[in-house]
């Protein structure tokens, strides 16, 4: 279930609430896709406090937590399935291209990295991407349900063709 029927890896990623109300969404996915990485789906979401609860489960129990919690549902994000033609794995080329969790580190050791850019500190930092396989398919299926069966057709499809 870790990999995409095409035997494709994928991973998550999200230009969170701070970056899009900046307006820099756009821009993000222009460098995105200069990096050479597929943006397989995309969707515009504001998630809901109990969906960001959901969300970053993992993290429960923090001192910041409701903080995170209210930043992620205060607009909206947008959502993507990345994945890279030639990578193998496209969750650690993806966390490389974003850059460390804290944006001062970022700035300092990874200053083209995304959330050296566009983070402005360690909780406004910017993009999401999936820790590993595992997650990136949670992620997947809390986001896109559906992707799977659809992504499954569209390739046979194309293998028809
Ligand atoms: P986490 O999932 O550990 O990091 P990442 O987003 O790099 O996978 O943490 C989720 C978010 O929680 C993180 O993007 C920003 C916030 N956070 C803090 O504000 N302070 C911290 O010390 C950590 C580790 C995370």
């Amino acid at each position: 279930d870790e990999l995409l029927p095409s035997g494709k890896s994928y991973t998550v990623a999200i230009i969170k609430p701070d970056a899009v109300a900046h307006g820099k969404a756009d821009e993000i996915i222009m460098k995105i896709q200069e990096a050479g990485f597929e943006i397989l789906a995309h969707e515009e979401k504001t998630m809901t406090e109990s969906e960001a609860r959901d969300f970053y489960q993992h993290r429960a129990g923090d001192e910041k937590f409701q903080e995170l919690i209210q930043f992620m549902s205060s607009g909206p994000c947008h959502v993507l399935i990345i994945s890279k033609s030639g990578e193998e794995d496209v969750i650690p080329a993806w966390r490389e291209f974003i850059g460390p969790t804290d944006v001062d580190i970022a700035k300092k050791e990874k200053p083209e990295s995304l959330r050296a850019q566009y983070g402005t500190e360690v909780l406004y930092n910017a993009v999401h991407g999936s820790n590993d396989r595992e997650q990136a398919s949670r992620e997947l299926a809390f986001f896109f349900p559906t992707f799977k069966k659809q992504h499954q057709h569209t390739d046979e499809l194309a293998s028809k063709s």
